[in-house]
């Protein structure tokens, strides 16, 4: 089977303002196997040459279907928000290695902590640790009231907390204040948003908790080959990491940010 595929639009619709959730069917969905990997989409027209990753958000295999939600950046995303239903988008994936579900023990709990336009990969984690039997605990941060999207969602696997920076709705604070506030108890977390956000966690948990963490570069090839996306590896190795190769999930201390 090609990694490429010219993929079925089911649905393209606005979930908060300059937020999107589109819904593609095809063949490849039966590749995707882990949550937290990635797509690349190749945009039409326009001049757009290289292809913009973003991650699998939802995996529905009977229907061949996966979900992405994707916010409103630059030229190539404000195009995808206005691809409609019935049309085809090439699609190059999945790509990337996901968050290991397997290091959470049978009983043990997950914090999962989502930053903003952070948190689409952490959904399609939430349902399999629920469905592993798990318990987990969803934490949310956006800038406010008008950004929180998929709460409802989450809250069908998980217990979901927010926390927006001006205290529109739920906790007035960021993620780790709330985390803190709470007093949360997890034995592994999981996380994705904003490298701010990461470096705290790495900070407040990296010397006692386990726990993966998913970045974001820009990159170019999507698999490895153009050095693009590097971030720098923990430690004495001189070897950088690929975030779209190594990556975009690392394990808590295993790079720099
Ligand atoms: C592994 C991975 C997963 C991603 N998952 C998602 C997702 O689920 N939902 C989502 O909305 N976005 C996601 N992104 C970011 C997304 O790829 C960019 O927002 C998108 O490529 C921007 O394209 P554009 O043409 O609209 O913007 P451009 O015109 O290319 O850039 C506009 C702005 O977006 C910023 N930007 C561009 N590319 C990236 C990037 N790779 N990471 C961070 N900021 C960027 C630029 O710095 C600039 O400020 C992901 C990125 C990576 C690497
Ligand atoms: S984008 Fe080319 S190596 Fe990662």
């Amino acid at each position: 089977m090609k990694l490429t595929e010219d993929m079925l639009v089911i649905k393209n619709q606005e979930l908060a303002p300059g937020i999107y959730e589109l819904v593609l069917r095809g063949e490849n969905v039966r590749l995707m196997k882990e949550a937290g990997q990635f797509v690349n989409v190749q945009l039409e027209g326009k001049g757009f040459i290289l292809r913009r990753p973003f991650s699998i958000c939802e995996i529905n295999s009977p229907e061949k279907e996966f979900k992405i939600i994707f916010r409103v950046q630059g030229e190539g995303t404000e195009h995808l928000a206005g691809i409609e239903a019935g049309e085809r988008l090439n699609i190059f994936g999945p790509l990337g290695k996901g968050f290991p579900e397997s290091a959470l023990a049978e009983g043990e709990t997950a914090l999962l902590i989502g930053g903003g336009i952070g948190t689409p990969p952490l959904y399609e984690l939430a349902r399999r640790l629920h469905d592993r039997g798990n318990r987990v605990i969803t934490v949310l941060g956006f800038q406010d009231r008008d950004g929180v999207f998929y709460e409802e969602e989450f809250s069908r696997y998980s217990e979901v907390h927010i926390a927006t920076m001006d205290g529109s709705y739920g906790y007035k604070g960021n993620v780790l204040e709330l985390i803190e506030d709470l007093g949360l108890d997890f034995d592994i977390l999981y996380a994705c948003g904003p490298m701010a956000m990461l470096k705290a966690i790495q900070e407040a948990y990296g010397k006692d908790k386990r726990g993966y963490i998913s970045l974001e570069e820009r990159m170019a090839c999507g698999i490895g080959a153009c050095y693009g996306c590097v971030c720098d590896k923990e430690g004495d190795s001189p070897y950088q990491k690929r975030v779209c190769k190594e990556g975009p999930v690392f394990g808590l201390n295993e790079v720099s940010i």
